[in-house]
């Protein structure tokens, strides 16, 4: 019985193995080939913040492989304040085959996995979006062929979504670069973890956004200002102003260079309208790849 937590604790071949499952079973849905290797199989998604992808595309992709998934708000359970975390785990680990939790705290789901008996996966916490950057490999492979000895410029904050995807990107032997406002970069503990499980090369940080796309097969954006960091809104809007990703950053990389985000874009911010509608923009084929990556993810644990 394994969890799925951060992407850092499966091996490069385990991750390799779940992205060709992913591919497999997207190729199945083109060709409406049935995939039901979840049949009877009971899957509860617990989310403590707002989502669109992350909860359509775990309940479609279990739904699609035979299965149930159960949702509950997080405050409708209690999480953590209507029984401890360790009773309300050992009851549902009785009721559900697999839990999918979105938390604001990402000690939270230790302390979920510490006590279940059935795969804990982090549907997003405050440290890691491990879904994300599956789909986001996926994404890469289908329209650059490979990960690796590509560049990724994140050009933004150094938060769950880089983190996770610079261990994809390290894994699968591509080079990320950080291109941030100073203080807003990778933290130490990132940097220990990442530099003995992952690669001793950590991921360069680049202030200056224009010299950090300048090699870039991909531009990589997320918001500014994640869940749960609302307080600090207007200093990040302040902080990032120079990090937008638009139409003069994007004419500093090389022409062949795609663009994603992972969804949902604060248009105006982070990104302009005309790169996310653009034609070098692919974040809707990779909001679609969470549904394939998931499913892979789902029948690796479960099956
Ligand atoms: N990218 C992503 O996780 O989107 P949601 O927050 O809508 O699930
Ligand atoms: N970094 C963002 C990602 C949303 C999918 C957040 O945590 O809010």
């Amino acid at each position: 019985m394994r969890h799925f937590l951060n992407l850092i604790d499966i091996t490069t071949d385990e991750l390799r193995h779940l992205l060709a499952e992913a591919a497999r079973l997207k190729s199945a849905r083109q060709r409406r080939i049935p995939t039901p290797t979840l049949t009877g199989k009971v899957v509860a998604l617990i989310f403590e913040k707002p989502s669109l992808r992350t909860r359509v595309s775990f309940e479609a992709g279990v739904a699609q492989l035979g299965g149930t998934s159960l949702f509950f708000p997080g405050n409708e359970i209690g999480l953590g304040w209507r029984e401890t975390l360790a009773d309300f785990t050992r009851t549902m680990s009785r009721f559900v085959d697999a839990m999918v939790l979105r938390v604001f705290q990402h000690s939270t789901l230790d302390g979920i996995a510490a006590h279940a008996t059935v795969p804990v996966i982090n549907a997003l916490s405050d440290w890691s979006h491990p879904c994300q950057a599956i789909a986001d490999a996926l994404t890469i492979q289908e329209h650059l062929g490979t990960v690796a000895g590509k560049t990724i410029a994140f050009v933004g904050d150094g938060n769950n979504v880089s983190r996770s995807l610079a261990v994809a990107v390290g894994k699968l032997g591509g080079k990320l670069i950080l291109s941030c406002p100073k203080g807003y970069g990778f933290d130490e503990k990132f940097r220990t973890d990442y530099t003995a499980r992952v690669s001793p090369d950590f991921p360069e940080e680049v202030n200056d956004p224009l010299a950090a796309v300048a090699s870039a097969d991909v531009i990589y954006t997320d918001v500014w200002t994640s869940m749960g960091q609302e307080a600090e809104r207007e200093e990040r809007l302040r902080k990032f102003a120079g990090f937008q990703v638009n139409a003069k950053l994007l004419a500093a990389a090389p022409k062949h260079c795609k663009v994603l985000h992972c969804l949902p874009a604060h248009r105006g911010e982070e990104i302009t309208d005309d790169v996310v509608d653009g034609p070098q923009s692919v974040v809707f084929d990779e909001a679609e790849n969470r549904l394939h990556a998931q499913k892979a993810l789902l029948e690796w644990l479960l099956k």
